[in-house]
């Protein structure tokens, strides 16, 4: 049976192992070069991230200067960045980040690692951005980076995917797909010597022109689309995006 949504349900099934994971499954140099192009992206202003989670990119942020705080669903995520040297002086509110406000005006608002897809409906990644649209300064930004939808490699409606082949750690994803309501069901086989955990995640997906139309109804308007932080051009062969958004 398909998981249900539940802010804190993907941390229960990850946290501990979501820093090995994710340095496994993300390209070299990415987490560095995103945190490159956020420091940029703020100006040297106040950083919101939305799913802060164990601060891979928090962090960074700050040993750069800047201030950051987050919101996250999942106390076991924020019990790994608390931690982690300076995890506890990040300032972290508990809550849904499509509803939950903190205090304060910021330059940047973040949202990473396909993170937007966690929203369930569209309403909810409607209200997502319009709650990004509510912490920005005038001219403030709203960074999102997402997976481009390739619907044709699971056209049959399921598709395995090999995504680390390593001495201690073979990881897996099953995904199954309901093109009619823009779901995508996954769960990671994550296998290593301790044995096999299950990860799932459900992902409500959206092309970049729909994310794109959600900005425009919370007033902001498209400032960048990259393939990646590096500022790689975003082509047709792109199968990532990170889409900057401007209040
Ligand atoms: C893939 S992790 C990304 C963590 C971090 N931003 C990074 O780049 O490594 C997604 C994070 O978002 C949180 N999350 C997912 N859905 C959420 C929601 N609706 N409201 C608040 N947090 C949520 C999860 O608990 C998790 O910490």
């Amino acid at each position: 049976m398909a998981q249900a949504f539940d802010a804190s349900a993907y941390g229960q099934a990850i946290a501990d192992v979501y820093d090995d994971i994710y340095s496994a499954i993300i390209p070299e140099g990415s987490t560095a070069s995103a945190v490159d192009r956020l420091q940029e992206l703020a100006e040297g202003g106040p950083v919101l991230e939305f799913g802060i989670g164990t601060g891979r990119l928090a962090l960074p942020l700050v040993k750069r200067g800047l201030t950051v705080v987050g919101i996250d669903g999942s106390t076991d995520m924020v019990d790994e960045l608390r931690a982690k040297p300076g995890g506890e002086e990040i300032p972290v509110t508990m809550g849904d980040f499509a509803t939950t406000r903190v205090p304060g005006e910021f330059s940047l608002v973040v949202l990473a690692v396909n993170t937007i897809y966690a929203l369930p409906s569209q309403d909810a990644q409607i209200g997502c951005f319009r709650n990004a649209a509510a912490h920005l300064r005038p001219g403030g930004r709203f960074v999102v980076e997402a997976w481009v939808p390739d619907i044709a490699s699971s056209w049959a409606g399921t598709a395995l995917r090999l995504l680390v082949v390593g001495e201690r750690r073979v990881l897996v994803e099953a995904a199954r797909l309901s093109r009619a309501d823009q779901m995508m069901h996954t769960t990671k086989i994550d296998m290593t010597a301790d044995g096999l955990r299950l990860l799932p995640a459900n992902h409500r997906y959206a092309w970049p022109a729909e994310l794109d139309l959600m900005a425009r109804l919370a007033g902001m308007e498209h400032e960048h689309r990259w393939a990646d932080w590096c500022r790689t051009p975003f082509t047709d062969d792109s199968r990532a995006h990170v889409s900057v958004y401007r209040l």
